[in-house]
């Protein structure tokens, strides 16, 4: 079969596999064809691709192949009916796009929706692969905004005290924050919704924020439940005032399926002192600090400096695109069949879901089969009631 990997649209700087991920795709009996260019924005370049095995080709060619790999949902007016695209179409914010993909009868696998806890799934989880990425370079940005030292520097003019990082959410990039700033000398504070990341807070170096009266807001699959307005204010209320006297806060804080909650309203940002650095991590799905402007760094009237920057993963894209070909190589290999070949089962709890009586199954969610052959798959209830 045919794998075809398109040329991102602009904003996107990274591409779906790199030419390391050639050698396990022809193995597994793929033919692989990459648009000129595909890889240039992420260092990959063309002969790196044609050396490695696959076919570097123009674009009308790539979008005629069986399968198309890619970061973003291509155009699907290009397409025809009975083609099979695996990409991330965050298929909740965009309703939209998954009902063209069924009315031209495409079959859509969207990773993002992937049952990551299925031990099977870790390796083929680009949310984790990606966000890990994020995490880790919030951080950064933090620290190259901020105008002051971060570790502790006993000089002969002084000694330097060392900054204040606050994070706020602590799923994997709230973990990778957390460690990256306690890596570069910062003492770290961070929040969360579910009981369950205290300890792993605690387990990369960072102080849990206590919230009076904190239940635990976490569902089946392991994301955070959608709060009430009351826990909502005094989960910001405790974890801002936190805040007040930070030098960084990152903020990573994501509810499945929802737009971005605010963590940082606007009055908080007021509050916060000259020279602090937000970074929000979700500037892209509506921003959690409700200042933020997508795309943008700019200094607030109180000295606050908010880094709205999209698309965190794409600012290393040369290893966010290697970790996110190394996932889609795994999960397209995995559905070829010895006996069969390229398989799309009913079987597959990654295609599908975990079943019902399995600790992860999800009721109303399935796997990252979104639609098959013009039909959105019987399982996917949830994504049925907002389409
Ligand atoms: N294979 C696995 O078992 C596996 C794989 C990946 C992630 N996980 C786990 O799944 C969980 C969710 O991870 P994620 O990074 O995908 O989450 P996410 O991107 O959906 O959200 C990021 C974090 O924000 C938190 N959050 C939501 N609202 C908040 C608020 N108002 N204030 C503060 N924090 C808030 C969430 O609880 C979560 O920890 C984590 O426990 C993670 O370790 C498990």
């Amino acid at each position: 079969m045919k794998i075809g990997i398109p040329l991102e649209p602009e904003d996107e700087t990274r591409v779906a596999i790199v030419p390391g991920s050639m050698k396990k795709l022809s193995k597994a009996g793929f033919e692989v064809y990459v648009e000129k260019g595909a890889g240039l924005k992420a260092n990959y370049s063309d002969s790196d691709y044609s050396e490695s095995g696959a076919n570097v080709v123009n674009r009308d060619s790539v979008l005629d192949c069986d399968i198309l790999i890619s970061i973003r949902l291509p155009d699907v007016d290009a397409l025809r009916s009975g083609q099979i695209i695996a990409c991330v179409a965050d298929p909740f914010r965009h309703p939209e796009k998954v009902k063209s993909c069924i009315k031209k009868g495409i079959t859509l696998m969207s990773m993002d929706m992937i049952p990551r806890r299925l031990s099977r799934a870790q390796s083929m989880d680009v949310n984790s692969s990606q966000d890990n990425l994020a995490g880790y370079k919030a951080v950064l940005l933090g620290a190259a905004h901020v105008p002051r030292g971060i570790p502790m520097m006993t000089t002969s003019a002084g000694t330097v005290r060392p900054a204040k990082v606050v994070i706020m959410g602590s799923g994997v990039a709230g973990l990778q924050a957390i460690a990256t700033a306690k890596r570069i000398g910062a003492i770290v504070y961070a929040s969360d919704v579910r009981k369950s990341a205290a300890e792993q807070i605690e387990s990369v170096g960072g102080r849990f924020i206590e919230v009076d009266g904190m239940d635990d807001f976490e569902d089946e699959a392991g994301y955070a439940k959608p709060l009430t307005p009351e826990f909502i204010q005094k989960v910001n209320d405790t974890v801002c005032e936190v805040a007040s006297d930070a030098d960084i806060i990152v903020t990573t804080a994501r509810i499945f399926g929802r737009p971005a909650p605010i963590t940082v309203p606007s009055n908080a940002v007021s509050n916060f002192k000259s020279g602090a650095v937000v970074v929000d991590m979700n500037a892209d799905v509506g921003g959690n600090c409700e200042m933020t402007k997508q795309g943008e760094v700019y200094t607030t009237d109180n000295g606050v400096i908010i880094v709205g920057t999209s698309n965190l993963p794409g600012t290393l894209a040369n290893t966010a695109s290697m970790l996110y070909s190394n996932n889609l190589t795994t999960f397209i290999t995995s559905l070829v069949d010895k006996e069969n070949g390229f398989t799309i089962s009913e079987e597959d709890d990654i295609l599908v879901g975990a079943p019902e009586g399995n600790d992860f199954h999800v009721p109303g969610m399935g796997g990252v089969l979104i639609c098959k052959d013009g039909e959105l798959h019987p399982k996917q209830t949830r994504l049925g009631g907002v389409l």
